[in-house]
Parts: C-alpha cells; structure tokens; sequence
C-alpha cells in the first residue's frame, strides 16, 4: 500500500513546533509497512500522545480511513493548532486536546484505544530540561532519553483495547531491550519492525500488543 506523505509545508509557521524530520519518516515509513495489519483490526478509535505537526495522524488516517475516530495530544498548544490546520489541509478531521499524555480523555479512551502511537521526546538531556517548555518538550527526555516515555509506560494497559497496537519511536541510547522488557511485564509483547541510522542517531519503531 503506497500512501502519500500529508501535505506540511504551513509548519514552517509554528516556530515551537516540531517539524517533521527522520524521525517521524521513519515513523510514517514503519505505518505503511503495517497497512494491513492495521487495517486488519478495524480501527474504530486511534490516540496519538505528542502529535507535534499532526503528520503522523494524517497519515494513519489515510490508511484507515474516515470510520474510525482520531484523537491528537500534545502538551504544547501550537502543536494542537498545527495539528488541526494538517489535518484539515490534508481532508483528515483530527480531535486535539493539549494535555499531559493523556490526562482528562482517560476514562473515556479506558481500553478502547485501538491504534496507540507516541514519537516522544527522546534524547539524552539532563532532567530539568524536560520542563522548558514550548520547543523542548519535542525532544529533551532526560536520563537515557527516558524520563518522559517512562512515565507514560504504564498508561499503555489501560488504553490498549483487547486488539489494541502500540507503535513507540526510540533511539539506540533508550535501551530498545530494556523497553521491551519493562512492556513485558506490563503484559505487552513488543519487537522492533524497524530501524534506520539517520546522521548519528540509530532510530528504531517499536510495536506491541498484548498478544
Ligand atoms: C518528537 S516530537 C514528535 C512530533 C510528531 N508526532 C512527529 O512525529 O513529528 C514529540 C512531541 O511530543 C510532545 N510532548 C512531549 N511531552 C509530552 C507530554 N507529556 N504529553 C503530551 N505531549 C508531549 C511535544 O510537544 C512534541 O510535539
């Protein structure tokens, strides 16, 4: 299945927001690569944690289509507008809320979340950094890259619907493994579908689900 990137030139606009880059290809790259898996489950409800541009909701819901109902978060507020006008521009109607992950649409979402993606923030920072603000939040993630994708781990269970996917965007220094042993024993079975070293990072997409 060949699916056309979403049309993002207007992000250049949002200057704290993130622009689409080898990262979110590779993401988008690994989501085409799955099309029939995921169409498969008959998706009726997608979350994307840290949408960003909005890019990769567009581009999911161009492989699913338009019976399934996508939810965007992000925590910085140009995020969600950007993430609206992509969606909009690319004839995709995506759902926005700035929150922490996913706080506020949890007890709606409680195990009715279908196809879960995060590219979070991953690069190796100190910890006060995660903080900032604006910009930062895209990319500072702490010791090993881990502080914020750690505290969202354990919201997986909760939001995976039975036949729920979990797509995770990762570089070497995150301990791929070590993720996938911590999902383990959260009742998730995981495996990498796919990597690619773009410049100095080793990026890999992961995926689980609970079977
Ligand atoms: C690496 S960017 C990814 C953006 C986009 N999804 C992409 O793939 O290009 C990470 C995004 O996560 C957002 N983010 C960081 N921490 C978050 C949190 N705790 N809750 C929600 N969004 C968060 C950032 O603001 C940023 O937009």
């Amino acid at each position: 299945m060949k699916i056309p990137t979403p049309l993002y030139s207007h992000v250049y606009k949002y200057d704290d927001v993130y622009e689409p880059a080898e990262d979110t290809f590779l993401f988008l790259d690994a989501l085409e690569d799955q099309a029939d898996k995921i169409q498969s489950i008959a998706p009726k409800i997608v979350l994307e944690i840290g949408s960003g541009s909005g890019i990769v909701s567009t581009f999911i819901a161009k492989i699913i289509g338009s019976l399934a109902s996508y939810f965007c978060t992000d925590k910085n507020p140009s995020a969600n507008v950007c993430t609206r006008e992509t969606g909009k521009i690319n004839s995709v109607e995506l759902l926005t809320v700035t929150t922490n992950f996913v706080e506020g649409l949890l007890p709606r979402l409680k195990n009715n979340v279908d196809v879960l993606l995060f590219n979070p923030p991953y690069v190796v920072t100190p910890s006060k950094e995660i903080a900032d603000g604006g910009i930062t939040f895209a990319w500072a993630g702490g010791t090993n890259g881990r502080e914020v994708m750690d505290q969202f781990f354990p919201l997986i269970p909760e939001l995976l619907s039975p036949k729920g996917l979990f797509f995770l965007v990762v570089i070497e220094e995150n301990n791929p493994q070590d993720i996938i042993k911590t999902l383990d024993g959260l009742g998730l079975k995981g495996e990498i579908i796919k990597t690619r070293k773009a410049g100095l990072e080793v990026l890999s997409i992961l995926k689980f689900s609970r079977s």
